[in-house]
């Protein structure tokens, strides 16, 4: 049986008391208030407001068009919803990879306008600069290498990376790096298991997998998708816990049968 220190808010130092206790770290997007507070009240220890509300909630391909003004709105509301984990915010493409003194303002702008306790940014050596200006004006920073989505376009595809060598080692390399530099975690994703594990071994930081495997320090998952909302998308790494497209289509179905039946609203549901 592993006994969990009960935290009455994650911090950043909690996170790596959980990696030192060989805690895992739960971690799940959230963009609105609703959705916020429910995984907060059931002990989530990070929220994400990820720049995948580009997809989820916008309906856009990429994640790519979101604005930094949007990302601010999902993260004001996810903000008023909790009580206990942490926060942390993406940086929206664009923001931070042009000149560190943008890249400090949009930090900034997160976290006083939205009340948010960290930021995320996908690269490495790449976005270096950006990295250290914003971790100079305190706010914390979590790293994001493999699979960035924000690089799609260089990319070409969503499968797995890091798989040849030369990518891995640039991928140890630039972990390593943001670790020194002072980010305070890293999100892994999608790629393979054993590159997984040696840069969470590797590193005093905690390292959160998203189909980076078991050997992490933690978990991170798109809400909308471990909760079955998006049907269509079904990667390997993904678990999913509800199938609510089709509970929320049936519920729906039910709805507009009993309107049209006139079954709804009875005569005790009305005033
Ligand atoms: O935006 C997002 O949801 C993310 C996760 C996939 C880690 O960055």
């Amino acid at each position: 049986m592993s006994v969990h220190k009960e935290f009455k808010r994650i911090t950043t130092h909690s996170l790596l008391e959980m990696k030192t206790a060989g805690e895992k770290i739960a971690m799940l997007t959230a963009y609105d208030y609703s959705m916020a507070k429910i995984i907060d009240d059931a002990q989530i220890d990070i929220i994400l407001v990820g720049d995948s509300a580009s997809n989820v909630m916008a309906g856009h391909e990429t994640t790519l068009p979101i604005t930094l003004d949007q990302m601010i709105y999902h993260a004001q509301s996810v903000i008023r919803a909790i009580k206990r984990c942490l926060v942390v915010v993406d940086l929206p493409f664009g923001s931070y990879q042009g000149n560190s003194k943008e890249a400090l303002a949009a930090a900034i702008r997160i976290m006083k306008e939205s009340g948010a306790h960290a930021v995320k940014l996908e690269g490495g050596s790449e976005v270096k600069e950006s990295i250290e200006r914003i971790l100079s004006a305190g706010i914390p920073v979590m790293g994001h290498l493999g699979l960035t989505p924000q690089s799609i376009y260089k990319f070409g595809t969503y499968s797995v990376r890091a798989k040849e060598e030369a990518e891995a080692n640039k991928l140890k390399e630039d972990a390593k790096l943001l670790e020194e530099l002072g980010c305070f975690a890293l999100v892994l994703e999608k790629i393979p298991a054993q590159l997984g594990k040696e840069v969470a071994e590797s590193l005093h930081i905690p390292v959160i997998g998203i189909g980076a495997g078991q050997h992490v320090d933690g978990q991170v998952l798109v809400m909308h998708d471990m909760l079955g909302i998006t049907s269509e998308f079904k990667p390997r790494f993904l678990r999913r816990y509800l199938d609510l497209y089709e509970e929320i289509k049936g519920a729906v179905g039910r709805y507009i049968t009993d309107v049209k039946s006139k079954d709804f609203p009875n005569e005790k549901e009305q005033y």
